[in-house]
């Protein structure tokens, strides 16, 4: 992962860039942006990215069935929590995929791909990680809610230093993934993530269900237990209580 990284200063989003370089595109190739003028999160929602981000995109290639590509988002969100540990913040993962610090955000991803029933041409994931962003730079609706590694360390972080360890962690997990599928990935995703054992709201378009969150599936859904029994959410905002 690396070989072939492509350098914007400006893009709309690394994600579509990644897309049209698709199918072409070794595997592992990254697209990486100073800026992006229209970055995308999940549920259309716009993503803030300011220069001093890391806004990346990874072009991977899996031999997996379509519906098999979420286990690469939680790959991602293991990779992401990792690396941050290794420099020295104390990052953790919050369902769906969000890496956090206790309840602030550092980190978000998008996966995205190209996909017939049961072939996937190409995912891209995109990986944004507010770094060098002051946190009182965001936007006011943004700042109670996010964190960045330069407020948490207190210091500038070498981006270039970081995205190296990033690359490296995630090429550790994706051929860890193609030996061994998903298993150790969720256990680990486990063990990073800070809603398993917590109680917690989760909203979902159609109700929210109150529990204790005991795991995740492999596809990523959040299993939530209540007196009314065992839920397995798929999709849903967290909260923690
Ligand atoms: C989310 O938590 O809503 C996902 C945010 C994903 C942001 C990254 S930044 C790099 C890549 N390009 C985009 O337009 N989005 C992703």
């Amino acid at each position: 992962i690396g070989n072939d990284i492509h350098y914007f200063e400006t893009v709309d989003s690394t994600n579509d860039v990644a897309k049209k370089m698709g199918i072409r595109a070794e595997e592992g190739t990254i697209v990486v942006a100073e800026v992006q003028e229209n970055g995308r999160g999940r549920k259309g929602d716009p993503w803030i990215s300011p220069k001093g981000g890391i806004w990346l995109s990874v072009i991977l290639k899996p031999s997996i069935l379509p519906a098999h590509a979420p286990r690469l988002t939680l790959m991602a969100g293991v990779a992401v929590a990792n690396a941050m540990r290794q420099f020295g913040v104390d990052a953790s993962i919050k369902w769906p995929n969000d890496v956090v610090i206790g309840k602030k955000k550092i980190c978000g991803i998008l996966t995205e791909m190209d996909a017939e029933a049961d072939h996937i041409g190409f995912v891209v994931i995109g990986i944004g990680i507010n770094a060098n962003v002051p946190v009182e730079e965001l936007p006011e609706e943004l700042r109670e809610g996010s964190m960045s590694l330069s407020s948490i360390k207190g210091e500038r972080i070498n981006r270039a230093e970081f995205v190296q360890a990033l690359l490296k962690s995630l090429e550790t997990e994706y051929l860890r993934f193609k030996v061994d599928g998903s298993t150790k990935i969720l256990e680990d995703w486990i063990s990073l993530s800070n809603t398993i054992g917590r109680q917690v709201d989760v909203i979902t378009p159609h109700k929210i269900i109150s529990g204790k969150a005991t795991g995740i599936n492999p596809d990523g859904a959040l299993i939530v237990e209540n007196d009314e029994g065992v839920h397995e959410v798929i999709a849903g905002r967290c909260i923690y209580k």
